[in-house]
């Protein structure tokens, strides 16, 4: 007779044992099937027409350049153009930083350098209510600032490993436990160096996550585990490890959907707040709470920096504090289906937030699902790739574009830098 219940609790601990080893070993097969042929994700590639729409510099002139011999890529330092088959037909984003650099298209006025007096800015997508879209555009936001030409870092904060998946590291895989944030926000900040890894973007590196990250949600808030003594507040510790890393021009940090200690770490350490809200009175409710939360941190900010009982090891964190404030809040509607419904909360948000709201909604699309089935992005695919309809692809990444562009406009104002185009 089949019985429901699992015996002992050994019993259960094998079941559950056995489960999570078969269920890694199929998550490979499933992740060698979906990239195949390769296991590895490829790195991303553009046609010449694609550079030409990237960097708005004409195409011929582009192979004016290489034909003189100007623009030489690493690969093919020694090869002399002298036929049509010589012709460069693949781009990476390196490759596109070349001719940016060399046209002097780069994104800080020309130059694809940051300058010294401009600092990195850090965004979060964060949001209280699970589903909501803050892995989808904070995957996508990264990749769209890196085919932009900026330095990108997207920190995946959230144990489930959503961000992580999506640039194709599987966590207790590809990936030890002790390659983790975690140690940076809890032994020693210089660890964060440890625990960027390259994605398939040039210009686009992840710090990855997994389960073991909830560990620091247990021990940042114990006084007996934060090691507060030594690190000062845990209030702070992302912040201060983010500024061990300042090669990075924009770092996106993907939250968990709760009020935990790693996601309040984020909203401390950030420049920019984005919160991604569905259309729904679920989702509606679930932002002011998220916003009372901001209210609560910028609260014990303030205690914090009035408090004349510092530690004077810890001085300079009143300097830290100093610099947390929110240079950047918006509200983005996502998976907008565009029915009565979304129309009705939509219009509830607006009066709402206000001015608060990017201009354009990121649509409902059939696309960014199958994309995410197959653990990738929009920006991953190529047309001729797309399974089901193209038309439904082309209005899903024409969105995505748009959304992700108002987004850099803002942080281009942040630094006080023009960017009016919509480059890709
Ligand atoms: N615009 C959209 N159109 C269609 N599907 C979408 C859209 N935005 C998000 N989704 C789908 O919704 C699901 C949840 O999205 P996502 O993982 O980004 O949410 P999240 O807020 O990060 O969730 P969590 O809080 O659990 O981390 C995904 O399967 C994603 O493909
Ligand atoms: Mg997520």
């Amino acid at each position: 007779m089949r019985t429901y219940g699992l015996g002992s609790i050994e019993d259960q601990a094998n079941l559950y044992r056995s489960l999570v080893a078969s269920g890694l070993s199929k998550i490979v097969d499933l992740k060698k099937y979906i990239n195949q042929p390769e296991y590895e994700k490829k790195i991303k590639s553009y046609t010449l027409a694609d550079v030409e729409r990237i960097t708005d510099i004409p195409r011929n002139t582009i192979r004016e350049k290489e034909k003189s011999g100007q623009l030489r890529y690493s690969e093919d330092f020694s090869t002399e153009i002298s036929t049509e088959q010589d012709l460069k037909k693949e781009y990476s984003l390196q490759d596109i930083k070349l001719i940016r650099k060399l046209f002097n298209k780069g994104f800080f006025n020309g130059s694809i350098e940051r300058p010294r007096d401009l600092q990195p800015i850090i965004l979060s997508m964060g949001m209280f209510k699970g589903g909501v879209g803050k892995t989808v555009h904070a995957t996508h936001l990264a990749a769209h600032l890196a085919i932009n030409g900026l330095n990108v870092l997207l920190g995946d904060l959230d144990p489930q490993a959503s961000s992580t998946f999506m640039f194709g590291y599987i966590p207790g895989i590809d990936i030890n436990a002790d390659k983790s944030i975690l140690t940076a926000l809890i032994e020693n900040p210089e660890d964060i160096r440890n625990v960027i890894r390259p994605t398939h973007y040039h210009g686009l590196d992840i710090i990855t996550s997994g389960l073991e990250l909830q560990a620091a949600d247990i021990a940042l808030p114990n006084f007996n585990l934060n090691n507060a003594k030594k690190l000062g507040s845990p209030l702070l510790r992302l912040k201060k490890a983010l500024k061990l890393v300042p090669q990075y021009d924009v770092v996106i940090l993907d939250c968990a959907p709760n009020h935990a200690a790693t996601t309040m770490n984020a909203l401390t350490a950030s420049d920019a707040i984005v919160i991604p809200i569905t259309p729904s009175m679920v989702a509606y409710g679930s932002s002011v709470q998220f916003l009372q939360t901001l209210e609560e941190l910028a609260g014990s900010l303030l205690t914090f920096k009035d408090n004349k009982s510092i530690n004077p090891d810890h001085m300079m964190e009143k300097e830290l504090v100093e610099s947390c404030y929110n240079k950047l809040f918006r509200v983005l509607i996502t998976n907008d289906s565009g029915d009565n419904e979304s129309r009705d909360v939509s219009a509830a948000i607006k009066s709402l937030y206000g001015e608060l709201v990017l201009p354009r909604p990121m649509i409902n699309t059939i696309a960014l699902s199958r994309a995410s089935n197959d653990i990738g992005l929009l920006y991953d695919l190529k047309r001729s790739d797309v399974r089901g309809s193209k038309e439904s692809f082309d209005r899903g990444l024409f969105c995505m574009k748009e959304v992700n562009d108002d987004i850099l406009k803002l942080i281009a104002s942040i630094w006080g830098i023009s960017y009016g185009k919509s480059t890709y």
